[in-house]
């Protein structure tokens, strides 16, 4: 799968897709990033990516023509586009599974005051990671390529570790631990020593179950909203 990143600073996306996952995922080739300075279309002599709103106001607006350019130079035939804003739909673990069947995607991350309004004629959909607002979409681009990136099949090497994690059946995940057995006073259920698998992922449905109704009753409800 491919991601092409539009930015007005690219060292900042470029940063994280050298560590961890997303650097061994690309690595072995599951993934490929690319990363493109977006003042490489600027316009005229200094390269201008941005202007004064048209009625007034503060701060800066990206010009369409610049985003244009930058999709242009980019975009194949399967290209999804991708505008980050907080005016965007709310990214989650269904966005996720859903692009990451695709084979290739468009970020585009806005600053300043946000993107000429005509960008999103532009862009098959928008997207937002939150309502708060941020400086940029370089954040948000990063966390929709991690969260896609890794249910591509191959870049986690058990593909059980995605199967049971959280979201994945509508569900919060459940409580793990690992050594030691009691850490100031703290001890890990007996159920989980037991070596009952059948009473461990009965447990372990119980507790997702449990720790969903009291954490994120809201995804009880959207699950029993389904049609
Ligand atoms: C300062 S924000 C612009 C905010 C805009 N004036 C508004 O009120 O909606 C600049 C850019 O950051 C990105 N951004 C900020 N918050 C975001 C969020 N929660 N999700 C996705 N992108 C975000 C978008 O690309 C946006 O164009």
């Amino acid at each position: 799968m491919r991601f092409d990143v539009l930015t007005l600073h690219p060292g900042l996306v470029a940063g994280p897709l050298e560590h961890s996952i997303l650097r061994r995922a690309q690595d072995a080739g599951y993934i490929t990033v690319g990363v493109h300075d977006l003042r490489e279309h600027g316009v005229g002599r200094y390269r201008q990516v941005d202007d004064a709103p048209y009625g007034g106001g503060a701060g800066m607006v990206l010009k369409v023509d610049v985003i244009d350019q930058g999709i242009e130079a980019v975009r194949r035939e399967d290209s999804r586009v991708i505008l980050m804003s907080p005016a965007g739909a709310r990214f989650d673990q269904g966005h996720a599974r859903r692009l990451a069947c695709g084979s290739h995607l468009i970020l585009v991350c806005g600053h300043y005051e946000g993107v000429d309004a005509r960008v999103e004629s532009l862009v098959d959909e928008q997207l937002s990671i939150g309502d708060y607002v941020l400086t940029g979409g370089e954040l948000p681009a990063l966390v929709v390529i991690e969260a896609v990136a890794r249910l591509v099949p191959g870049v986690l090497g058990n593909s059980d570790s995605f199967q049971d994690e959280s979201f994945a059946e509508g569900l919060l995940e459940y409580p793990q631990y690992t050594r030691p057995r009691s850490y100031r006073g703290l001890d890990v259920p007996d159920v989980l020593l037991s070596g009952n698998h059948a009473a461990i992922d009965a447990w372990r449905d119980e507790q997702a179950l449990a720790r969903t109704r009291e954490r994120r009753p809201d995804l009880l409800e959207a699950s029993t909203e389904d049609p």
